[in-house]
């Protein structure tokens, strides 16, 4: 039988990297999400597969042993799932072996939050399976604790989204705030399909940061006025100024050293064709980017990213965060 639960992915609209500084940032949850199934087992050991990645392993007495894929990929990309999983042992108060199967449809590595959509969801099914109640803030705790172990200094901001849902302003201090957002944000994601670390991207903005204190300062000044205009923007349905606000969140990111070629390429193809703003989205350094256009624009805008090299897909927002799915 056992019990699955799913989290969705997000797109941040702006303010990523600064949010690390304490500066506010806007989060989407969007409609592609990740799914965790999980099962008690007979021995002690927290057993996890990715149907997705096509990778095995399992984790017994401190050791982790590989049974599919590459040891040490598995091991990153598993360990916050253990993680998790222990943390909600430990308030059930006994050790119980499980079987974790994920099986996502959140591109990895991209910026889209996939590593805390599948953790929000193997905490909830854990939770449901082992009768814990799990409040979505003590989802959220334990989903931010486990992204810990291989993001470094993450904000929150991924586990929020992915348990919360919707649109929210995300800041470090003061957590998060549902946004009134009026209308469909028509946007379209183009993923540059390389590959980066998330840690890595953060440790470049922190050198910047480090070396060049005083022109990192208004910068993050810049980034957090960037926002409190796009809270207005996107309770006034006002596309043209998220355009040019995204345009300049995007140039922001790239001072700070965040973008890259295939991410020049993608946001400068999308804007050629119409799009009245593009950044990356994320962590940068390759993953995904985000195009905003009119709805007669949308499937040129697309056209340009493909053609640049891009996968692309529409970005729908959901309201559903993590949830219990019916088995
Ligand atoms: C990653 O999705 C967002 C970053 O701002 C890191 C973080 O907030 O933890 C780059």
């Amino acid at each position: 039988m056992g019990v699955v639960a799913s989290a969705p992915a997000k797109i941040i609209l702006f303010g990523e990297h600064f949010v690390v500084y304490g500066e506010p940032a806007i989060v989407m949850a969007i409609d592609r999400r990740a799914y965790a199934k999980v099962e008690t087992r007979k021995d002690k050991g927290i057993h996890i597969r990715s149907t997705n990645l096509g990778l095995a392993g399992f984790f017994e007495d401190g050791a982790f042993r590989i049974e599919k894929g590459d040891a040490k990929d598995a091991r990153m990309r598993f360990e916050p799932v253990k993680k998790a999983a222990e943390k909600v042992l430990d308030r059930h108060g006994e050790k119980v072996g499980l079987d974790i199967e994920i099986n996502s449809a959140v591109p990895v590595g991209a910026g889209l939050g996939s590593s805390a959509a599948v953790v929000a969801a193997a905490a909830a099914a854990v939770g449901e399976l082992l009768n814990v109640k799990l409040s979505k803030e003590e989802i959220f705790r334990i989903a931010f604790e486990a992204e810990k172990v291989v993001h470094g200094t993450p904000s929150g901001v991924d586990p929020a989204v992915s348990t919360f849902g919707g649109t929210l302003l995300f800041q470090m201090d003061t957590g998060f705030k549902p946004l009134e957002v009026k209308a469909d944000v028509p946007l379209v994601i183009g993923d540059t399909g390389v590959d980066r670390s998330t840690r890595i991207q953060v440790e470049k903005v922190r050198s910047i940061v480090d070396r060049y204190p005083r022109i990192a300062e208004p910068i993050m000044k810049a980034a957090r006025e960037i926002v409190l205009r796009a809270i207005d923007a996107l309770r006034e349905n006002d596309m043209e100024t998220l355009g040019q606000l995204m345009n300049m969140n995007h140039a922001l990111l790239y001072g700070v050293g965040v973008s890259d070629e295939s991410l020049e390429w993608l946001t400068n193809a999308a804007r050629k064709a119409g799009a009245l703003g593009a950044k990356l989205t994320g962590a940068g350094g390759g993953g995904c980017m985000i195009a905003l256009a009119r709805e007669d624009k949308l499937e040129e805008v697309m056209q340009a990213i493909q053609g640049a090299g891009g996968r692309t897909f529409p970005a729908r927002k959901t309201d559903e965060g993590v949830k219990i799915e019916p088995t």
